[in-house]
């Protein structure tokens, strides 16, 4: 691995997150090798939105069941599993971070899934995976991480079947072209955060092959639903399992910078579906 993923990977996770998450869910009252989805929901959705987003995105997919879908950088794997579960599709999830790969592969175990669900430790810029072998793909607040854009949508286009469709729920570069504050959930300083305006993505998706099927700004969902989150943490109603767990106590200042550059139009969230040509 590059040094450069190399930072961002132990930037995301360190070698304790599987015991970390295991002891709070035993505090929780649970066990952690049988699982439900809602009893993880507040630690595999690594994205603004969580489940209603991925499924907002997933309703948008039209997928059938057994289709073949790569979810890249799939963080602990939550939006993997709720495709499964959720839509009869068979997933592969791949990503940088091995802590996380490791979480992803327990969890799935745990909820039963491992039959529809694997997981691989890779770069989403050079991915291990045959050409034309997934009906889909499955991107949630990954390619803002991408130093090299151009080859990460290469490599997408080239493991999609003809006519396959990209599923974008990502982070752009919103109105306001001022500094982002950090650091923020995806990274520390500017050096690792690679956003696009959505003309720019636009026009790298079309270069490399793909047609817009649908696009839509839900930036101010986003907020509300954030909103929403912070109001019940205030009233105490969010227990030990939250993403805390994963980030560490640097999360509530992330969230709240997210926060800001939401609120300041300095970031977007874009839903997007893209249609390989
Ligand atoms: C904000 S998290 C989102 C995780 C997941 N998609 C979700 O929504 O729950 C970003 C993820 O992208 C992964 N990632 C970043 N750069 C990557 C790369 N070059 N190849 C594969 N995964 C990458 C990180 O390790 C992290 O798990």
């Amino acid at each position: 691995m590059d040094s450069y993923n190399q930072q961002l990977s132990q930037r995301y996770a360190d070698e304790h997150l599987a015991t970390r998450l295991r002891e709070a869910l035993l505090a929780e009252g649970l066990n952690p090798d049988q699982l439900t989805l809602d009893d993880i929901a507040a630690i595999d959705q690594l994205h603004v939105g969580g489940r209603r987003s991925s499924r907002q995105l997933a309703d948008l997919a039209e997928f059938l069941p057994g289709q073949q879908v790569l979810d890249l950088g799939c963080g602990t794997g939550g939006s993997s599993r709720l495709l499964v579960a959720e839509y009869g599709v068979q997933v592969v999830g791949v990503d940088i971070t091995q802590p996380f790969v490791d979480v992803a592969r327990w969890l799935t175990e745990a909820t039963g899934l491992t039959a529809r669900c694997h997981y691989t430790c890779a770069d989403a810029q050079q991915l291990p995976l045959e050409t034309a072998s997934f009906d889909a793909v499955w991107c949630q607040h990954t390619l803002m991480n991408l130093p090299d854009l151009d080859q990460g949508l290469r490599e997408i286009h080239r493991v999609l079947k003809p006519d396959g469709r990209l599923l974008l729920h990502e982070v752009l570069q919103g109105g306001n072209l001022e500094p982002l504050v950090f650091p923020v959930p995806w990274a520390d300083d500017a050096s690792t955060s690679h956003l696009h305006t959505p003309t720019e993505l636009e026009q790298q998706l079309r270069l490399a092959g793909f047609t817009p099927m649908f696009q839509q700004n839900v930036t101010e969902d986003a907020l509300n639903w954030r909103k929403k989150h912070t109001e019940k943490e205030a009233r105490g109603q969010i227990g030990i399992l939250t993403p805390q767990l994963i980030f560490g106590p640097r999360f509530l200042q992330m969230g709240k910078h997210l926060m800001a550059n939401l609120q300041q139009d300095k970031v977007w969230l874009m839903e997007s579906v893209w249609k390989k040509y």
